[in-house]
């Protein structure tokens, strides 16, 4: 199951996990949208693609999805909790309901979903999940850097908990990569440098590869792991300055 299946990272995830013949339950809003990219996967690749449409800003979204990670007779084998998005502006530019909308999707619905389905796959002795957070987690950036800094502690403690148990728990942390995400966020991305993408599709074989190793974190790529290596001797106050500016000009409202 891959939540925000249609689009960037998510979609990158589908393609990669469908061509390597597994079924899978795609979650999105976009209901029309879920049905052409579980038609294209199942056409190009021979799987079955189930279609969930669900909102994670909402409690009967959430529940919804739960329900279906709880369903015994259909298990599913690998969880990605990637749905997430950035709001437009920095720290009280943001209407605070929307980041409390953003809390609850990278977060509530990070622990709800992933509770509902390490509880099942406990059961069955194997599984793995994936969360996906960003290197913004070990940087000052933002209430959006402070999310993902909850993705990674959580993931990495529930992972620990969990040991021995088949159940595997990874947090992935992506450096910058070209999706519909800062489109959607209003952020002009021109102040940030070439060699600061990743492409997703590399990014997402990175990922399994290290999932497979039985890692907790992955900062896939080794510019952004030599960066965020750096990032540790730099003092916090001019860490700051650098990771709360770089990508963050935001359009008009
Ligand atoms: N792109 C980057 O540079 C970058 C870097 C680090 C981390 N990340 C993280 O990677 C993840 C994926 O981002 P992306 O860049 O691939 O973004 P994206 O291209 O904007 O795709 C977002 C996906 O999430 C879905 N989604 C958004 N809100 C949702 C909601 N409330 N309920 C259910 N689904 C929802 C969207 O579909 P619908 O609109 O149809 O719901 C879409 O499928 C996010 O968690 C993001 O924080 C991205």
């Amino acid at each position: 199951m891959i939540t925000g299946s249609t689009a960037g990272i998510g979609a990158a995830f589908a393609r990669k996990l469908a061509a390597d013949g597994h079924d899978l339950v795609l979650v999105a809003r976009d209901t029309e949208r879920l049905r052409e990219q579980a038609t294209e996967l199942h056409d190009r690749h021979g799987i079955e693609a189930e279609v969930l449409a669900a909102d994670l800003a909402t409690d009967d979204g959430i529940e919804a999805v739960a329900a279906r990670l709880g369903d015994r007779k259909n298990p599913v084998d690998l969880l990605v909790n990637n749905a997430g998005f950035g709001n437009k502006g920095l720290y009280l530019e943001v209407p605070l309901a929307d980041e409390l909308r953003m809390l609850k999707v990278h977060c509530e619905a990070v622990l709800r979903l992933t509770s509902a389905a390490a509880g099942a796959m406990r059961e069955r002795g194997r599984g793995g999940i994936v969360n996906v957070a960003s290197v913004a987690a070990f940087v000052p950036r933002g209430s959006y850097g402070a999310s993902k800094a909850w993705v990674v502690q959580f993931t990495q403690g529930a992972a620990r908990d969990l040991a021995g148990s088949g159940v595997r728990l990874m947090a992935l942390a992506p450096g910058f990569v070209r999706t519909e995400f800062h489109q959607r966020a209003g952020m002009g991305t021109d102040g940030i440098p070439n060699w600061m993408w990743l492409d997703a599709d590399k990014l997402v074989a990175a990922a399994l590869t290290d999932l497979a190793r039985g890692k907790t974190l992955s900062i896939p790529d080794p510019r952004y792991k030599a960066l965020m290596g750096a990032a540790k001797l730099v003092p916090r106050g001019l860490l700051g300055g650098i990771s709360s500016r770089t990508g963050r000009k935001y359009g008009p409202r």
